[in-house]
């Protein structure tokens, strides 16, 4: 019997994120001593990103790349390269180019702080999302969790989540009834994906 036979192998997840990194943190912690998967990456297109400090807490090795380099393919080399499994986008705002779609076929899933198919496409980020949210007069918003394809929050719909908000919400109070929702469900999804 080979030694390694029956040994569980952890899944490796890398996560590209462009702003604080909240829900980077929380997919770390969620997975930190884990048996099914562990955060190996951090990859940040913004060097002065906060997310990049999350890393740094929690020693997992992070690198900055620019737009060229994620459309060149270098991201992609260096997510291969360490083996990932998974990409995850927390907070990514950057259109991810074919090329790392065709590498990580079904295993590239990405959060969206609304209720897709609404306030998604080009864009539609962060803040943005939860002033459309306000001013459309909706009486709730949400999460979407999906895979990403070759067109903006348009990949195959995983999980969504629902929050009701009151005309007395600001875009502010919307964001974070929203990352609340993504704190509690977006690493438990992402585990049940693996
Ligand atoms: C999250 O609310 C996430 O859903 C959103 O950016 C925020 C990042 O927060 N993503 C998008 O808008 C993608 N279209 P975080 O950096 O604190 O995790």
């Amino acid at each position: 019997m080979e030694e390694n036979q029956f040994r569980i192998v952890l899944k490796k997840i890398a996560i590209l994120a462009s702003g604080s990194g909240s829900n980077a943190e929380e997919i770390i912690k969620h997975f930190h001593g884990s048996p099914k998967a562990e955060v190996i990456l951090i990859g940040s297109n913004k060097p002065d990103a906060y997310v990049l400090e999350r890393a740094k807490k929690f020693q997992i090795p992070a690198f900055v790349f620019s737009k060229g380099q994620l459309d060149g393919g270098e991201v992609t080399k260096k997510l291969l390269d360490a083996g990932a499994d998974w990409v995850v986008l927390a907070g990514f705002l950057l259109k991810v180019p074919d090329n790392l779609i065709t590498a990580f076929p079904d295993r590239i899933v990405n959060i969206h702080p609304a209720l897709l198919p609404n306030y998604g496409g080009k864009g539609m980020y962060g803040m943005r999302v939860h002033e459309a949210v306000r001013n459309s007069g909706d009486g709730e918003t949400g999460i979407t969790i999906h895979l990403v394809n070759q067109h903006y929050d348009e990949g195959k719909i995983i999980f969504q989540a629902a929050v009701p908000i009151s005309a007395e919400d600001s875009p502010e109070d919307i964001a974070q009834k929203v990352h609340q929702l993504e704190y509690k469900y977006f690493p438990k999804v992402i585990e049940s994906l693996l």
